[in-house]
Protein backbone atom coordinates (compact mmCIF):
# COMPACT_ATOMS: atom_id res chain seq x y z
CA UNK A 1 0.00 0.00 0.00
CA UNK A 2 2.92 2.57 -0.13
CA UNK A 3 4.33 4.54 -3.10
CA UNK A 4 7.14 7.61 -3.39
CA UNK A 5 5.41 11.18 -3.14
CA UNK A 6 4.77 13.18 -6.04
CA UNK A 7 3.45 16.46 -4.23
CA UNK A 8 1.98 19.04 -6.88
CA UNK A 9 1.35 22.90 -6.72
CA UNK A 10 -2.19 23.88 -5.95
CA UNK A 11 -4.65 25.93 -3.70
CA UNK A 12 -4.13 23.81 -0.84
CA UNK A 13 -0.35 23.63 -0.87
CA UNK A 14 -0.74 27.84 -1.31
CA UNK A 15 -2.77 28.00 1.63
CA UNK A 16 -0.52 29.96 4.47
CA UNK A 17 1.08 27.25 6.33
CA UNK A 18 -0.38 27.73 9.39
CA UNK A 19 -4.16 27.66 8.07
CA UNK A 20 -2.80 24.01 6.33
CA UNK A 21 -1.78 23.20 9.56
CA UNK A 22 -5.04 23.76 11.49
CA UNK A 23 -7.05 22.52 8.88
CA UNK A 24 -4.59 19.32 8.90
CA UNK A 25 -4.73 19.17 12.95
CA UNK A 26 -9.07 19.44 12.91
CA UNK A 27 -9.33 17.06 9.73
CA UNK A 28 -6.79 14.54 11.54
CA UNK A 29 -8.93 14.36 14.52
CA UNK A 30 -12.36 14.57 12.76
CA UNK A 31 -13.57 15.65 16.08
CA UNK A 32 -16.27 17.86 14.40
CA UNK A 33 -18.99 16.16 12.48
CA UNK A 34 -20.35 18.14 9.86
CA UNK A 35 -19.51 19.13 6.34
CA UNK A 36 -15.91 20.41 6.48
CA UNK A 37 -14.58 22.03 3.42
CA UNK A 38 -12.48 19.99 0.84
CA UNK A 39 -9.03 21.20 0.03
CA UNK A 40 -7.86 20.19 -3.61
CA UNK A 41 -5.91 17.23 -4.45
CA UNK A 42 -1.83 17.34 -4.58
CA UNK A 43 -0.78 14.58 -3.84
CA UNK A 44 -0.34 11.52 -6.12
CA UNK A 45 1.04 8.76 -3.59
CA UNK A 46 1.34 8.88 0.12
CA UNK A 47 5.04 9.71 1.93
CA UNK A 48 6.85 6.07 2.26
CA UNK A 49 5.73 4.64 5.41
CA UNK A 50 7.99 3.59 7.76
CA UNK A 51 7.31 1.85 11.35
CA UNK A 52 7.62 4.35 14.12
CA UNK A 53 9.38 3.76 17.87
CA UNK A 54 7.99 5.79 20.42
CA UNK A 55 8.76 6.66 23.83
CA UNK A 56 8.11 8.04 26.64
CA UNK A 57 11.07 9.53 29.11
CA UNK A 58 10.02 10.31 32.61
CA UNK A 59 7.00 11.22 31.77
CA UNK A 60 3.80 12.81 34.26
CA UNK A 61 1.13 14.67 33.42
CA UNK A 62 -1.36 16.51 35.75
CA UNK A 63 -4.08 18.20 34.17
CA UNK A 64 -4.81 22.13 35.19
CA UNK A 65 -7.77 21.16 37.86
CA UNK A 66 -5.53 19.15 39.43
CA UNK A 67 -6.10 15.65 38.37
CA UNK A 68 -2.91 13.76 38.35
CA UNK A 69 -3.22 11.05 35.25
CA UNK A 70 0.43 9.92 34.56
CA UNK A 71 3.37 9.85 36.50
CA UNK A 72 7.03 9.32 35.77
CA UNK A 73 6.24 7.14 32.92
CA UNK A 74 8.76 4.96 30.90
CA UNK A 75 7.92 2.95 28.04
CA UNK A 76 9.73 2.10 24.70
CA UNK A 77 7.82 0.57 21.81
CA UNK A 78 9.49 -0.92 18.66
CA UNK A 79 9.12 -0.33 15.52
CA UNK A 80 6.93 -2.87 13.94
CA UNK A 81 5.41 -3.68 18.04
CA UNK A 82 1.72 -4.34 19.34
CA UNK A 83 1.40 -3.13 22.33
CA UNK A 84 -1.85 -3.26 24.66
CA UNK A 85 -2.60 -0.79 27.50
CA UNK A 86 -4.45 -1.98 30.06
CA UNK A 87 -5.73 -0.39 33.54
CA UNK A 88 -9.35 0.92 35.72
CA UNK A 89 -10.90 3.56 34.36
CA UNK A 90 -9.19 6.65 35.10
CA UNK A 91 -5.87 5.03 35.17
CA UNK A 92 -4.42 7.22 32.52
CA UNK A 93 -4.92 5.50 28.79
CA UNK A 94 -6.45 7.73 26.94
CA UNK A 95 -3.98 10.24 28.86
CA UNK A 96 -1.21 8.35 27.86
CA UNK A 97 -2.64 8.30 23.50
CA UNK A 98 -2.90 11.88 23.85
CA UNK A 99 0.08 12.81 24.90
CA UNK A 100 1.16 10.23 21.47
CA UNK A 101 -0.58 12.53 19.24
CA UNK A 102 0.03 15.90 20.68
CA UNK A 103 -3.70 16.75 21.85
CA UNK A 104 -2.01 16.84 25.10
CA UNK A 105 1.34 17.85 26.28
CA UNK A 106 3.62 16.16 29.56
CA UNK A 107 3.72 18.67 32.41
CA UNK A 108 7.68 16.52 32.43
CA UNK A 109 9.47 14.56 30.32
CA UNK A 110 9.61 13.81 26.88
CA UNK A 111 7.20 11.76 23.85
CA UNK A 112 9.71 11.06 21.31
CA UNK A 113 7.71 9.99 17.97
CA UNK A 114 10.66 8.12 15.76
CA UNK A 115 13.18 10.07 16.06
CA UNK A 116 11.20 13.19 16.89
CA UNK A 117 10.52 14.90 19.88
CA UNK A 118 7.17 16.46 20.43
CA UNK A 119 8.15 18.33 23.33
CA UNK A 120 8.54 21.88 21.36
CA UNK A 121 7.01 21.18 18.30
CA UNK A 122 3.91 23.43 17.12
CA UNK A 123 1.98 24.12 14.55
CA UNK A 124 2.64 23.20 11.12
CA UNK A 125 4.93 20.69 12.27
CA UNK A 126 3.13 18.81 14.63
CA UNK A 127 0.03 18.50 11.86
CA UNK A 128 3.41 16.60 10.01
CA UNK A 129 3.90 14.37 12.78
CA UNK A 130 0.23 13.63 13.30
CA UNK A 131 -0.12 13.01 9.86
CA UNK A 132 1.65 9.84 10.24
CA UNK A 133 -0.20 8.50 13.00
CA UNK A 134 -3.93 6.83 12.64
CA UNK A 135 -6.36 7.09 15.61
CA UNK A 136 -9.43 5.55 16.21
CA UNK A 137 -11.86 6.19 18.90
CA UNK A 138 -14.15 4.04 21.01
CA UNK A 139 -17.21 6.51 19.89
CA UNK A 140 -15.78 5.93 16.29
CA UNK A 141 -16.46 9.96 15.55
CA UNK A 142 -17.76 9.00 12.32
CA UNK A 143 -19.08 12.23 9.48
CA UNK A 144 -22.69 11.60 10.10
CA UNK A 145 -24.08 12.70 6.57
CA UNK A 146 -21.48 10.71 4.70
CA UNK A 147 -21.43 7.70 3.32
CA UNK A 148 -18.86 4.61 4.62
CA UNK A 149 -16.53 5.18 1.14
CA UNK A 150 -16.91 9.32 1.91
CA UNK A 151 -16.20 8.97 5.61
CA UNK A 152 -12.47 6.94 4.68
CA UNK A 153 -11.24 8.92 1.18
CA UNK A 154 -12.21 12.04 3.47
CA UNK A 155 -8.77 12.40 5.30
CA UNK A 156 -6.93 11.85 2.06
CA UNK A 157 -9.30 14.21 0.26
CA UNK A 158 -8.29 16.31 3.14
CA UNK A 159 -4.27 15.88 2.98
CA UNK A 160 -4.83 16.69 -1.15
CA UNK A 161 -4.33 13.21 -2.23
CA UNK A 162 -5.26 12.88 -6.14
CA UNK A 163 -8.81 11.16 -6.90
CA UNK A 164 -7.22 8.67 -8.62
CA UNK A 165 -4.94 7.88 -5.74
CA UNK A 166 -8.19 7.92 -2.91
CA UNK A 167 -9.52 5.66 -5.54
CA UNK A 168 -6.60 3.19 -5.86
CA UNK A 169 -6.22 3.35 -2.03
CA UNK A 170 -9.99 3.00 -0.66
CA UNK A 171 -11.32 0.14 -2.13
CA UNK A 172 -8.32 -2.27 -0.99
CA UNK A 173 -8.66 -0.29 2.80
CA UNK A 174 -12.74 -0.90 3.43
CA UNK A 175 -11.81 -4.83 1.68
CA UNK A 176 -9.49 -5.29 4.66
CA UNK A 177 -11.96 -4.27 7.34
CA UNK A 178 -14.98 -6.18 4.83
CA UNK A 179 -16.88 -3.17 4.42
CA UNK A 180 -16.25 -2.93 0.64
CA UNK A 181 -20.40 -3.63 0.37
CA UNK A 182 -21.48 -1.88 2.78
CA UNK A 183 -19.92 1.42 1.06
CA UNK A 184 -22.57 3.45 0.09
CA UNK A 185 -24.41 2.89 3.29
CA UNK A 186 -24.32 5.88 6.15
CA UNK A 187 -23.18 5.85 9.56
CA UNK A 188 -26.62 5.31 11.36
CA UNK A 189 -27.26 2.36 8.84
CA UNK A 190 -24.53 0.68 10.54
CA UNK A 191 -23.77 -1.51 13.03
CA UNK A 192 -21.66 -0.12 15.90
CA UNK A 193 -18.75 -3.12 14.69
CA UNK A 194 -19.23 -2.08 11.24
CA UNK A 195 -18.65 1.88 12.25
CA UNK A 196 -16.25 0.95 14.33
CA UNK A 197 -14.36 -0.96 11.24
CA UNK A 198 -15.20 2.31 9.06
CA UNK A 199 -12.92 4.50 12.10
CA UNK A 200 -10.01 1.90 11.35
CA UNK A 201 -9.96 2.28 7.42
CA UNK A 202 -10.09 5.67 8.06
CA UNK A 203 -7.32 5.96 10.69
CA UNK A 204 -5.26 3.52 7.91
CA UNK A 205 -6.23 4.53 4.73
CA UNK A 206 -3.13 6.92 4.84
CA UNK A 207 -1.06 3.92 5.56
CA UNK A 208 0.35 5.92 9.09
CA UNK A 209 3.32 4.04 10.43
CA UNK A 210 1.84 4.42 13.55
CA UNK A 211 -1.47 3.43 14.77
CA UNK A 212 -3.58 4.09 17.99
CA UNK A 213 -6.23 2.72 19.06
CA UNK A 214 -8.55 4.15 22.04
CA UNK A 215 -10.61 1.32 23.30
CA UNK A 216 -11.78 0.35 20.04
CA UNK A 217 -13.80 -2.68 21.56
CA UNK A 218 -15.57 -0.81 24.11
CA UNK A 219 -18.68 -0.65 22.51
CA UNK A 220 -18.94 -3.68 20.99
CA UNK A 221 -19.55 -7.79 22.41
CA UNK A 222 -17.32 -10.37 21.94
CA UNK A 223 -17.57 -11.29 18.16
CA UNK A 224 -16.90 -8.14 16.72
CA UNK A 225 -14.48 -7.05 19.34
CA UNK A 226 -12.38 -9.65 18.28
CA UNK A 227 -12.77 -8.98 14.38
CA UNK A 228 -11.37 -5.66 15.56
CA UNK A 229 -8.55 -7.36 16.98
CA UNK A 230 -8.04 -9.57 14.50
CA UNK A 231 -7.90 -6.55 11.83
CA UNK A 232 -5.30 -4.26 14.18
CA UNK A 233 -3.12 -7.73 14.12
CA UNK A 234 -3.14 -7.86 10.40
CA UNK A 235 -2.52 -4.41 9.86
CA UNK A 236 0.41 -4.81 12.27
CA UNK A 237 1.52 -7.56 10.72
CA UNK A 238 2.48 -5.41 7.33
CA UNK A 239 4.50 -3.38 9.62
CA UNK A 240 2.31 -0.95 11.59
CA UNK A 241 3.05 -0.24 15.19
CA UNK A 242 -0.24 -0.65 17.02
CA UNK A 243 -0.53 0.55 20.59
CA UNK A 244 -4.69 -0.22 21.74
CA UNK A 245 -5.75 0.50 25.15
CA UNK A 246 -8.67 -1.91 26.62
CA UNK A 247 -10.67 -2.65 29.80
CA UNK A 248 -11.10 -6.16 27.93
CA UNK A 249 -8.77 -8.88 29.63
CA UNK A 250 -10.09 -11.57 27.86
CA UNK A 251 -9.26 -9.98 24.63
CA UNK A 252 -5.34 -9.48 26.21
CA UNK A 253 -5.42 -13.28 27.13
CA UNK A 254 -6.28 -14.28 23.81
CA UNK A 255 -2.85 -13.17 22.80
CA UNK A 256 0.67 -13.25 23.42
CA UNK A 257 1.26 -9.38 22.59
CA UNK A 258 3.08 -7.56 25.33
CA UNK A 259 0.79 -5.55 27.85
CA UNK A 260 1.55 -2.61 29.73
CA UNK A 261 -0.89 -1.88 32.99
CA UNK A 262 -1.49 1.64 34.41
CA UNK A 263 -2.86 2.23 38.08
CA UNK A 264 -3.56 6.09 38.78
CA UNK A 265 -0.85 6.94 36.52
CA UNK A 266 1.86 4.14 37.30
CA UNK A 267 2.76 1.78 34.32
CA UNK A 268 4.23 -1.16 34.75
CA UNK A 269 5.02 -3.90 32.64
CA UNK A 270 2.47 -6.83 32.79
CA UNK A 271 4.02 -9.19 29.54
CA UNK A 272 7.21 -8.28 27.82
N1 LIG B 1 -9.20 17.05 30.23
C1 LIG B 1 -9.07 16.64 31.49
N2 LIG B 1 -9.08 17.55 32.49
C2 LIG B 1 -8.91 17.16 33.77
N3 LIG B 1 -8.71 15.90 34.16
C3 LIG B 1 -8.71 14.96 33.21
C4 LIG B 1 -8.89 15.27 31.83
N4 LIG B 1 -8.83 14.14 31.12
C5 LIG B 1 -8.64 13.16 32.01
N5 LIG B 1 -8.57 13.64 33.26
C6 LIG B 1 -8.32 12.87 34.48
O1 LIG B 1 -7.08 12.19 34.32
C7 LIG B 1 -7.17 10.87 34.84
C8 LIG B 1 -6.87 9.87 33.72
O2 LIG B 1 -7.90 9.97 32.74
P1 LIG B 1 -7.90 9.12 31.40
O3 LIG B 1 -9.01 9.61 30.57
O4 LIG B 1 -6.54 9.15 30.83
O5 LIG B 1 -8.22 7.67 31.99
P2 LIG B 1 -8.58 6.31 31.22
O6 LIG B 1 -7.67 5.27 31.78
O7 LIG B 1 -8.55 6.54 29.77
O8 LIG B 1 -10.06 6.04 31.73
P3 LIG B 1 -11.26 5.29 30.95
O9 LIG B 1 -10.93 3.81 30.97
O10 LIG B 1 -12.46 5.60 31.78
O11 LIG B 1 -11.34 5.85 29.56
C9 LIG B 1 -8.56 10.74 35.44
O12 LIG B 1 -8.47 11.02 36.82
C10 LIG B 1 -9.35 11.81 34.74
O13 LIG B 1 -10.38 12.30 35.56
MG1 LIG C 1 -10.01 6.43 28.25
Amino acid sequence: MTAAVTPTENRYERLPDEVRSRLNSRLQMISTPGDPPLPPPAIDSPPQAKPASVSLRNVSKTYPNGSRALVNVNLNIEKGDFLFVTGPSGSGKSTLLKLLYGQERPCSGEVVIGDQSLTRLRGNRLAMVRRRIGIVFQDYKLIPRRTVAENVAFVLWAQGYTRKEIHRRLWPTLKMVGLQDKAKCFPDQLSGGEQQRVSIARAVVGTPPLLLADEPTGNLDSENSLQVVKILKKLNSIGITVIVTTHNEHLVRLSNHPVVQLRNGYLRHLRH
